[in-house]
Protein backbone atom coordinates (compact mmCIF):
# COMPACT_ATOMS: atom_id res chain seq x y z
CA UNK A 1 0.00 0.00 0.00
CA UNK A 2 1.09 3.61 -1.15
CA UNK A 3 0.74 6.16 1.91
CA UNK A 4 -2.74 6.11 3.44
CA UNK A 5 -5.13 8.81 2.62
CA UNK A 6 -5.38 11.61 5.52
CA UNK A 7 -7.46 14.88 5.03
CA UNK A 8 -6.68 17.94 6.47
CA UNK A 9 -8.35 17.00 9.46
CA UNK A 10 -5.98 13.90 10.38
CA UNK A 11 -8.75 11.80 9.67
CA UNK A 12 -7.61 8.55 8.13
CA UNK A 13 -9.41 7.99 4.81
CA UNK A 14 -10.22 4.24 4.27
CA UNK A 15 -14.39 3.78 3.28
CA UNK A 16 -15.30 4.24 0.14
CA UNK A 17 -19.29 4.40 -0.90
CA UNK A 18 -19.47 3.63 -4.72
CA UNK A 19 -22.68 4.10 -6.45
CA UNK A 20 -22.54 2.24 -9.56
CA UNK A 21 -26.13 3.47 -10.94
CA UNK A 22 -28.42 6.41 -10.68
CA UNK A 23 -31.24 4.37 -11.34
CA UNK A 24 -33.76 2.60 -9.06
CA UNK A 25 -36.71 0.42 -9.38
CA UNK A 26 -38.46 2.81 -6.42
CA UNK A 27 -38.91 6.33 -6.34
CA UNK A 28 -38.66 6.95 -2.51
CA UNK A 29 -40.14 10.34 -1.50
CA UNK A 30 -37.30 11.55 0.47
CA UNK A 31 -34.82 10.33 -2.09
CA UNK A 32 -35.88 10.75 -5.26
CA UNK A 33 -38.41 13.08 -7.39
CA UNK A 34 -41.23 11.43 -9.13
CA UNK A 35 -40.00 12.01 -12.43
CA UNK A 36 -36.49 11.43 -12.54
CA UNK A 37 -33.90 12.07 -15.32
CA UNK A 38 -31.39 9.51 -15.22
CA UNK A 39 -28.21 9.82 -16.96
CA UNK A 40 -27.10 8.52 -20.24
CA UNK A 41 -25.34 5.15 -20.66
CA UNK A 42 -22.58 6.20 -21.86
CA UNK A 43 -21.90 9.03 -19.25
CA UNK A 44 -21.75 6.11 -16.72
CA UNK A 45 -18.51 4.87 -15.37
CA UNK A 46 -18.07 1.11 -17.06
CA UNK A 47 -17.85 -1.82 -14.81
CA UNK A 48 -14.18 -2.18 -16.05
CA UNK A 49 -13.58 1.66 -15.38
CA UNK A 50 -15.04 0.79 -11.58
CA UNK A 51 -12.54 -1.70 -10.98
CA UNK A 52 -9.78 0.69 -11.59
CA UNK A 53 -11.35 3.35 -9.85
CA UNK A 54 -11.63 0.74 -6.79
CA UNK A 55 -8.75 -0.73 -7.24
CA UNK A 56 -6.74 2.48 -6.99
CA UNK A 57 -8.65 3.60 -3.75
CA UNK A 58 -7.65 0.18 -2.53
CA UNK A 59 -3.91 0.61 -3.35
CA UNK A 60 -4.40 4.17 -1.24
CA UNK A 61 -5.25 2.46 2.05
CA UNK A 62 -9.30 1.81 1.41
CA UNK A 63 -10.68 -1.29 3.21
CA UNK A 64 -14.24 -0.89 3.41
CA UNK A 65 -16.13 -0.69 0.31
CA UNK A 66 -19.70 -0.14 0.16
CA UNK A 67 -21.50 -0.52 -3.28
CA UNK A 68 -24.83 1.78 -3.14
CA UNK A 69 -26.97 3.10 -5.93
CA UNK A 70 -29.97 4.86 -6.93
CA UNK A 71 -30.19 0.43 -6.53
CA UNK A 72 -26.94 -1.02 -7.09
CA UNK A 73 -28.33 -4.57 -8.21
CA UNK A 74 -30.55 -3.17 -10.78
CA UNK A 75 -26.72 -2.51 -13.02
CA UNK A 76 -26.71 -4.77 -15.78
CA UNK A 77 -23.92 -7.16 -14.85
CA UNK A 78 -23.11 -5.77 -11.50
CA UNK A 79 -21.84 -9.36 -10.30
CA UNK A 80 -19.17 -9.09 -12.53
CA UNK A 81 -18.04 -6.01 -10.97
CA UNK A 82 -18.87 -7.70 -7.07
CA UNK A 83 -16.54 -10.74 -8.65
CA UNK A 84 -13.96 -8.28 -9.62
CA UNK A 85 -13.56 -7.05 -6.15
CA UNK A 86 -13.34 -10.50 -4.46
CA UNK A 87 -9.89 -10.25 -5.29
CA UNK A 88 -8.77 -7.27 -2.67
CA UNK A 89 -10.49 -9.65 0.12
CA UNK A 90 -8.60 -12.53 -0.96
CA UNK A 91 -5.33 -10.48 -0.78
CA UNK A 92 -6.35 -9.02 2.51
CA UNK A 93 -6.11 -4.85 1.47
CA UNK A 94 -10.33 -5.02 1.51
CA UNK A 95 -11.41 -5.94 5.07
CA UNK A 96 -15.38 -5.37 3.84
CA UNK A 97 -17.03 -5.65 0.47
CA UNK A 98 -20.77 -4.62 0.96
CA UNK A 99 -24.06 -2.97 -0.24
CA UNK A 100 -27.07 -0.75 0.92
CA UNK A 101 -30.00 -2.17 -0.94
CA UNK A 102 -33.73 -1.69 -1.52
CA UNK A 103 -33.67 -5.45 -1.51
CA UNK A 104 -36.17 -5.91 -4.27
CA UNK A 105 -33.53 -7.92 -6.39
CA UNK A 106 -31.95 -9.91 -3.44
CA UNK A 107 -33.93 -12.85 -4.18
CA UNK A 108 -32.07 -13.36 -7.65
CA UNK A 109 -28.66 -12.18 -6.36
CA UNK A 110 -28.12 -13.39 -2.51
CA UNK A 111 -26.43 -16.25 -3.37
CA UNK A 112 -24.16 -14.90 -5.89
CA UNK A 113 -23.27 -11.94 -3.57
CA UNK A 114 -22.06 -14.25 -0.94
CA UNK A 115 -20.38 -15.98 -3.18
CA UNK A 116 -18.38 -13.07 -4.26
CA UNK A 117 -17.62 -12.34 -0.44
CA UNK A 118 -20.39 -9.95 0.47
CA UNK A 119 -21.32 -10.91 4.56
CA UNK A 120 -23.58 -7.66 5.47
CA UNK A 121 -26.35 -5.95 3.66
CA UNK A 122 -28.31 -3.00 4.50
CA UNK A 123 -31.32 -2.88 3.07
CA UNK A 124 -33.35 0.33 2.91
CA UNK A 125 -36.92 -0.24 4.84
CA UNK A 126 -39.29 2.26 6.83
CA UNK A 127 -42.52 0.40 6.99
CA UNK A 128 -44.08 -3.27 7.29
CA UNK A 129 -46.95 -1.83 6.02
CA UNK A 130 -47.70 -2.92 2.39
CA UNK A 131 -50.19 0.39 1.43
CA UNK A 132 -47.34 2.76 3.62
CA UNK A 133 -44.53 0.96 1.82
CA UNK A 134 -46.07 1.62 -1.53
CA UNK A 135 -46.56 5.14 -0.98
CA UNK A 136 -43.03 6.53 0.48
CA UNK A 137 -41.41 4.02 -2.37
CA UNK A 138 -44.19 4.97 -4.96
CA UNK A 139 -44.80 2.06 -6.20
CA UNK A 140 -42.63 -0.64 -4.84
CA UNK A 141 -44.10 -4.15 -3.55
CA UNK A 142 -43.52 -5.17 0.38
CA UNK A 143 -43.65 -8.66 -0.15
CA UNK A 144 -41.03 -8.57 -2.79
CA UNK A 145 -38.71 -7.29 -0.39
CA UNK A 146 -39.43 -9.97 2.57
CA UNK A 147 -38.49 -12.70 0.17
CA UNK A 148 -35.08 -10.50 -0.96
CA UNK A 149 -34.29 -10.10 3.08
CA UNK A 150 -35.38 -14.15 3.30
CA UNK A 151 -33.35 -14.90 0.96
CA UNK A 152 -29.98 -12.68 2.54
CA UNK A 153 -30.78 -14.30 5.52
CA UNK A 154 -31.30 -18.04 3.79
CA UNK A 155 -27.92 -17.16 1.87
CA UNK A 156 -25.95 -16.33 5.24
CA UNK A 157 -25.73 -12.88 4.52
CA UNK A 158 -26.16 -10.54 7.68
CA UNK A 159 -28.74 -8.09 7.44
CA UNK A 160 -29.42 -4.86 8.65
CA UNK A 161 -32.70 -2.59 8.44
CA UNK A 162 -32.04 1.25 7.68
CA UNK A 163 -35.20 2.95 8.62
CA UNK A 164 -35.74 6.87 7.71
CA UNK A 165 -37.11 8.25 10.77
CA UNK A 166 -40.32 10.10 8.91
CA UNK A 167 -42.85 11.85 11.59
CA UNK A 168 -46.36 10.77 11.14
CA UNK A 169 -45.58 8.05 8.60
CA UNK A 170 -43.68 5.10 10.75
CA UNK A 171 -43.72 6.69 14.34
CA UNK A 172 -47.14 4.14 14.98
CA UNK A 173 -44.71 1.31 13.77
CA UNK A 174 -41.47 2.01 16.16
CA UNK A 175 -42.69 -0.92 18.09
CA UNK A 176 -43.36 -3.20 15.60
CA UNK A 177 -40.41 -2.83 13.68
CA UNK A 178 -38.10 -3.19 16.41
CA UNK A 179 -40.06 -6.52 17.55
CA UNK A 180 -40.05 -7.61 13.60
CA UNK A 181 -36.10 -7.11 13.84
CA UNK A 182 -35.55 -8.32 16.94
CA UNK A 183 -37.89 -12.02 16.13
CA UNK A 184 -35.88 -12.13 12.72
CA UNK A 185 -32.23 -11.08 14.10
CA UNK A 186 -32.01 -8.37 11.95
CA UNK A 187 -29.98 -5.63 12.93
CA UNK A 188 -31.85 -1.90 13.13
CA UNK A 189 -30.74 1.63 12.31
CA UNK A 190 -32.82 4.62 12.34
CA UNK A 191 -31.73 7.31 10.14
CA UNK A 192 -32.39 11.35 10.42
CA UNK A 193 -34.12 12.57 6.97
CA UNK A 194 -31.39 14.63 5.52
CA UNK A 195 -32.34 17.88 3.96
CA UNK A 196 -31.32 16.89 0.05
CA UNK A 197 -33.24 17.21 -2.91
CA UNK A 198 -36.68 17.67 -2.85
CA UNK A 199 -36.42 17.10 0.97
CA UNK A 200 -35.53 20.85 1.01
CA UNK A 201 -39.29 21.52 0.56
CA UNK A 202 -40.93 23.12 2.86
CA UNK A 203 -43.63 20.81 3.19
CA UNK A 204 -41.62 18.19 3.88
CA UNK A 205 -39.70 20.04 7.11
CA UNK A 206 -42.74 18.64 9.44
CA UNK A 207 -41.74 15.15 8.74
CA UNK A 208 -38.34 15.68 10.66
CA UNK A 209 -38.43 13.50 13.51
CA UNK A 210 -35.40 13.95 15.75
CA UNK A 211 -33.96 10.71 16.94
CA UNK A 212 -33.34 11.99 20.62
CA UNK A 213 -36.98 11.95 20.94
CA UNK A 214 -37.57 8.76 18.87
CA UNK A 215 -35.05 7.07 21.54
CA UNK A 216 -37.23 8.31 24.42
CA UNK A 217 -40.04 6.44 23.27
CA UNK A 218 -37.90 3.42 22.80
CA UNK A 219 -37.15 3.81 26.12
CA UNK A 220 -40.72 4.28 28.15
CA UNK A 221 -40.46 0.63 26.48
CA UNK A 222 -37.43 -0.79 27.34
CA UNK A 223 -34.18 -0.89 29.14
CA UNK A 224 -31.58 0.91 27.02
CA UNK A 225 -27.86 0.19 27.37
CA UNK A 226 -25.48 2.84 25.34
CA UNK A 227 -22.71 0.51 23.15
CA UNK A 228 -19.20 2.11 22.75
CA UNK A 229 -19.01 0.27 19.44
CA UNK A 230 -18.86 1.63 16.41
CA UNK A 231 -18.77 -0.22 12.75
CA UNK A 232 -16.52 2.41 10.55
CA UNK A 233 -20.39 3.75 9.88
CA UNK A 234 -21.63 6.91 11.58
CA UNK A 235 -24.66 4.93 13.89
CA UNK A 236 -24.16 5.28 17.75
CA UNK A 237 -25.60 2.10 19.18
CA UNK A 238 -27.78 0.69 22.41
CA UNK A 239 -29.06 -2.48 23.03
CA UNK A 240 -32.40 -3.32 24.33
CA UNK A 241 -32.07 -5.42 27.73
CA UNK A 242 -35.29 -7.44 26.86
CA UNK A 243 -34.89 -8.60 23.73
CA UNK A 244 -31.15 -8.23 23.68
CA UNK A 245 -31.20 -6.79 20.29
CA UNK A 246 -28.76 -4.03 18.89
CA UNK A 247 -30.35 -0.56 17.52
CA UNK A 248 -28.25 1.89 16.02
CA UNK A 249 -29.13 5.83 15.65
CA UNK A 250 -27.11 7.77 12.49
CA UNK A 251 -28.39 11.76 13.73
CA UNK A 252 -26.68 13.78 10.94
CA UNK A 253 -28.38 16.56 12.28
CA UNK A 254 -28.73 16.32 15.98
CA UNK A 255 -25.22 14.53 16.93
CA UNK A 256 -23.41 15.36 14.62
CA UNK A 257 -20.36 12.57 13.53
CA UNK A 258 -18.13 14.48 11.25
CA UNK A 259 -15.15 14.40 13.58
CA UNK A 260 -14.95 10.75 12.76
CA UNK A 261 -15.66 10.69 9.44
CA UNK A 262 -13.27 8.16 7.81
CA UNK A 263 -15.20 8.31 4.00
CA UNK A 264 -15.96 9.23 0.57
CA UNK A 265 -18.31 9.36 -1.86
CA UNK A 266 -17.83 7.94 -5.90
CA UNK A 267 -20.76 8.68 -8.38
CA UNK A 268 -21.48 6.72 -11.55
CA UNK A 269 -20.16 8.81 -13.75
CA UNK A 270 -16.93 9.62 -11.63
CA UNK A 271 -17.38 12.54 -9.29
CA UNK A 272 -16.03 12.09 -5.92
CA UNK A 273 -17.38 13.47 -3.27
CA UNK A 274 -15.87 14.61 -0.20
CA UNK A 275 -18.92 15.00 1.99
CA UNK A 276 -22.56 13.69 1.68
CA UNK A 277 -23.56 17.34 2.18
CA UNK A 278 -21.13 19.61 0.63
CA UNK A 279 -21.61 20.79 -3.04
CA UNK A 280 -17.82 20.10 -3.66
CA UNK A 281 -16.47 17.33 -6.07
CA UNK A 282 -13.49 16.50 -7.81
CA UNK A 283 -13.72 14.71 -11.46
CA UNK A 284 -12.14 11.51 -11.31
CA UNK A 285 -13.20 10.22 -14.36
CA UNK A 286 -10.98 12.43 -16.98
CA UNK A 287 -7.91 11.36 -15.08
CA UNK A 288 -8.59 7.84 -15.62
CA UNK A 289 -9.62 8.32 -19.10
CA UNK A 290 -7.13 10.33 -20.32
CA UNK A 291 -4.52 7.95 -19.22
CA UNK A 292 -6.27 4.23 -19.48
CA UNK A 293 -2.78 2.32 -19.00
CA UNK A 294 -1.34 4.82 -16.02
CA UNK A 295 -3.10 4.86 -12.45
CA UNK A 296 -0.42 7.42 -11.38
CA UNK A 297 -2.79 10.68 -12.54
CA UNK A 298 -6.02 9.35 -11.15
CA UNK A 299 -3.69 8.63 -8.03
CA UNK A 300 -2.63 11.83 -7.77
CA UNK A 301 -6.31 13.58 -8.55
CA UNK A 302 -7.65 10.82 -5.46
CA UNK A 303 -4.68 12.53 -3.17
CA UNK A 304 -5.53 16.31 -4.26
CA UNK A 305 -9.49 15.52 -3.46
CA UNK A 306 -8.46 13.99 -0.73
CA UNK A 307 -6.94 17.42 0.83
CA UNK A 308 -9.70 19.34 0.23
CA UNK A 309 -12.19 17.28 2.22
CA UNK A 310 -14.44 19.95 4.13
CA UNK A 311 -14.64 19.65 8.12
CA UNK A 312 -18.23 18.74 8.27
CA UNK A 313 -21.70 19.38 6.20
CA UNK A 314 -23.64 22.20 6.96
CA UNK A 315 -27.41 20.58 7.20
CA UNK A 316 -29.76 22.73 9.47
CA UNK A 317 -33.40 22.30 9.71
CA UNK A 318 -34.25 25.56 11.75
CA UNK A 319 -37.75 26.68 12.61
CA UNK A 320 -39.63 26.95 9.32
CA UNK A 321 -37.09 26.83 7.07
CA UNK A 322 -34.40 24.22 5.88
CA UNK A 323 -30.66 25.87 5.91
CA UNK A 324 -27.95 24.23 4.25
CA UNK A 325 -29.70 22.36 2.02
CA UNK A 326 -28.34 20.39 -0.73
CA UNK A 327 -30.22 20.53 -4.01
CA UNK A 328 -28.51 17.41 -4.85
CA UNK A 329 -30.55 14.17 -4.76
CA UNK A 330 -29.57 11.38 -2.32
CA UNK A 331 -29.71 8.93 -4.99
CA UNK A 332 -26.69 10.73 -6.95
CA UNK A 333 -24.71 9.94 -3.65
CA UNK A 334 -26.21 6.92 -2.81
CA UNK A 335 -26.70 7.99 0.71
P1 LIG B 1 -22.47 0.24 8.45
O1 LIG B 1 -21.29 -0.35 7.80
O2 LIG B 1 -23.57 -0.77 8.61
O3 LIG B 1 -22.19 1.04 9.67
O4 LIG B 1 -23.04 1.22 7.33
P2 LIG B 1 -23.13 2.75 7.12
O5 LIG B 1 -23.97 3.37 8.19
O6 LIG B 1 -21.83 3.36 6.81
O7 LIG B 1 -23.90 2.71 5.74
P3 LIG B 1 -25.41 2.78 5.42
O8 LIG B 1 -25.55 2.65 3.96
O9 LIG B 1 -26.19 1.84 6.26
O10 LIG B 1 -25.71 4.25 5.86
C1 LIG B 1 -26.98 4.55 6.21
C2 LIG B 1 -27.28 5.99 5.92
O11 LIG B 1 -26.64 6.82 6.86
C3 LIG B 1 -26.77 6.49 4.60
O12 LIG B 1 -27.52 6.05 3.56
C4 LIG B 1 -26.87 7.96 4.83
O13 LIG B 1 -28.22 8.33 4.74
C5 LIG B 1 -26.39 8.04 6.27
N1 LIG B 1 -24.95 8.28 6.26
C6 LIG B 1 -23.98 7.36 6.09
N2 LIG B 1 -22.78 7.96 6.10
C7 LIG B 1 -23.01 9.28 6.28
C8 LIG B 1 -22.16 10.43 6.36
O14 LIG B 1 -20.94 10.38 6.25
N3 LIG B 1 -22.76 11.64 6.54
C9 LIG B 1 -24.09 11.75 6.64
N4 LIG B 1 -24.59 12.98 6.84
N5 LIG B 1 -24.92 10.69 6.57
C10 LIG B 1 -24.40 9.49 6.38
N1 LIG C 1 -32.27 11.43 4.41
C1 LIG C 1 -31.84 10.34 5.10
N2 LIG C 1 -31.65 9.12 4.53
C2 LIG C 1 -31.94 9.01 3.24
N3 LIG C 1 -31.85 7.95 2.42
C3 LIG C 1 -32.22 8.35 1.19
N4 LIG C 1 -32.56 9.64 1.19
C4 LIG C 1 -32.40 10.08 2.46
C5 LIG C 1 -32.57 11.34 3.09
N5 LIG C 1 -33.01 12.43 2.44
C6 LIG C 1 -31.42 6.64 2.84
C7 LIG C 1 -32.22 5.49 2.33
C8 LIG C 1 -31.23 4.38 2.34
C9 LIG C 1 -29.93 5.05 2.13
C10 LIG C 1 -29.30 4.74 0.81
O1 LIG C 1 -30.15 6.43 2.27
O2 LIG C 1 -33.32 5.15 3.07
O3 LIG C 1 -31.23 3.69 3.56
FE1 LIG D 1 -34.26 3.85 -4.59
FE2 LIG D 1 -33.03 3.71 -2.25
FE3 LIG D 1 -33.57 6.07 -3.28
FE4 LIG D 1 -35.54 4.56 -2.41
S1 LIG D 1 -33.89 5.43 -1.13
S2 LIG D 1 -35.50 5.67 -4.36
S3 LIG D 1 -34.87 2.55 -2.89
S4 LIG D 1 -32.17 4.60 -4.12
Amino acid sequence: MDTPLIDPFARPINYLRVSVTDRCDFRCVYCMSENMTFLPKKELLTLEELDRMCSSFVRLGVEKLRITGGEPLVRRDIMTFFRSMTRHLDAGALKELTLTTNGSQLSRFADDLYAAGVRRVNVSLDTLNEKKFADVTRWGRLPQVLRGIDAAQAAGLRVKINAVALKGFNEDELFSITEWCASRDIDLTWIEVMPMGDIGNEDRIGQYWKLDDLRARLGEHYTLTDLPERTGGPARYVRLEETGQKIGFITPLTHNFCESCNRVRLTCTGELFMCLGQEDNADLRAPLRNHPRDDGPLEDAIRAAIARKPKGHDFDYSRQSVDGRVSRHMSHTGG
